[in-house]
């Protein structure tokens, strides 16, 4: 016999191992991800018949996914794809993997929306399409347009938008921020780049070597993107429209005073699961009547 027979529990011990060694940090997760997705065997049969052996080429590309888990490259970018909102979300090193705390961006946007009145959607910053698409998935009658400066991000937005039957009601634009799109809208949701520069270096290397500068690199004070932002939301947002901005920690009260600045109002700035303040919500004022 030539090479040693593995069954899915030593497969799985084995990748665990190396995950650890490497510094991973959730390695019985990640290695049984990467498990399930060298064998196809499900993560029930894992569990209930964790001595089935696994072919030769199933060890094989183990060893090759958990070779890049081990250079620290995001578990979401190894599978392609990642959870979000209860979506699965094709993605790939063109685009951020979209975060837990991110989808409190959708549920603030969604308790803005009725769900039985058109609406249109402007997401600055699109990237995969997490925020545009979720919300376009829970409100049928609302449209939107994202926009991103990369178009790699977008070619991942545009497939989304297809796998979601979303086509129809959204148009993926390549831009810098708000430049060139028309208004009005009734919603602008966003989650810029708000990473100070210089914290970018001590960052896990998943996120500062592997995902993309543009999407985190928020300039020397984490603000830059703000300060574009704001304007553009004040002029694309209808009189009474509503905003959701997510926020780095401890921009709250900087990122708001920009927002003040520009001319719009903020009502609340929200907390994350881990307490952290994490969405700015506010409106452009309504319009007041003549005379
Ligand atoms: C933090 S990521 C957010 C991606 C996605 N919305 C999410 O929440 O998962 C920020 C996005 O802003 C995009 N971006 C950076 N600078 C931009 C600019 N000047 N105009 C438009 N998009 C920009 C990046 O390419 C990236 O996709």
């Amino acid at each position: 016999m030539g090479a040693m027979t593995h069954t899915l529990v030593s497969a799985w011990t084995k990748a665990r191992r190396t995950l650890e060694a490497a510094g991973v940090e959730l390695p019985v997760f990640d290695a049984r991800l990467l498990l399930e997705a060298a064998t196809g065997v499900a993560r029930l049969d894992i569990l209930t018949d964790p001595h089935r052996p696994i072919a030769e080429d199933a060890a094989a590309r183990l060893d090759a996914l958990v070779a890049r888990r081990a250079a620290r490259e995001p578990v979401a970018y190894i599978l392609g794809k990642k959870a979000f909102y209860a979506i699965d979300f094709a993605v790939g090193p063109a685009v951020l993997t979209p975060r837990p705390d991110t989808e409190m961006v959708v549920e603030a946007a969604l308790a803005a929306l009725p769900v039985d009145a058109p609406a249109r959607v402007l997401d600055l910053g699109v990237g995969s399409g997490a925020i545009l698409l979720s919300i376009l998935s829970a409100r049928p009658l609302a449209s939107g347009i994202g926009v991103d400066a990369s178009p790699e991000a977008l070619v991942f937005a545009e497939s989304n938008a297809a796998a979601l039957g979303l086509t129809p009601r959204v148009v993926m634009h390549h831009g810098d921020w708000g430049a060139g799109v028309e208004g009005p809208f009734d919603l602008i949701v966003s989650n810029p780049p708000y990473i100070p520069t210089g914290d970018i270096p001590g960052l896990a290397p998943e996120v500062s070597v592997h995902e993309p500068r543009l999407a985190l690199d928020g300039g020397a004070d984490g603000l830059a993107a703000y300060r574009r932002l704001w304007p553009d939301v004040a002029r694309l947002l209808k009189p009474g429209g509503r905003f959701c901005v997510e926020i780095g920690i401890g921009q709250g009260p900087d990122v708001s005073a920009l927002a003040r600045a520009a001319g719009l109002e903020v009502e609340a700035i929200k907390p994350d699961l881990a307490g952290i303040a994490r969405v700015v919500l506010g409106r452009r004022p309504p319009a007041v009547a003549a005379g």
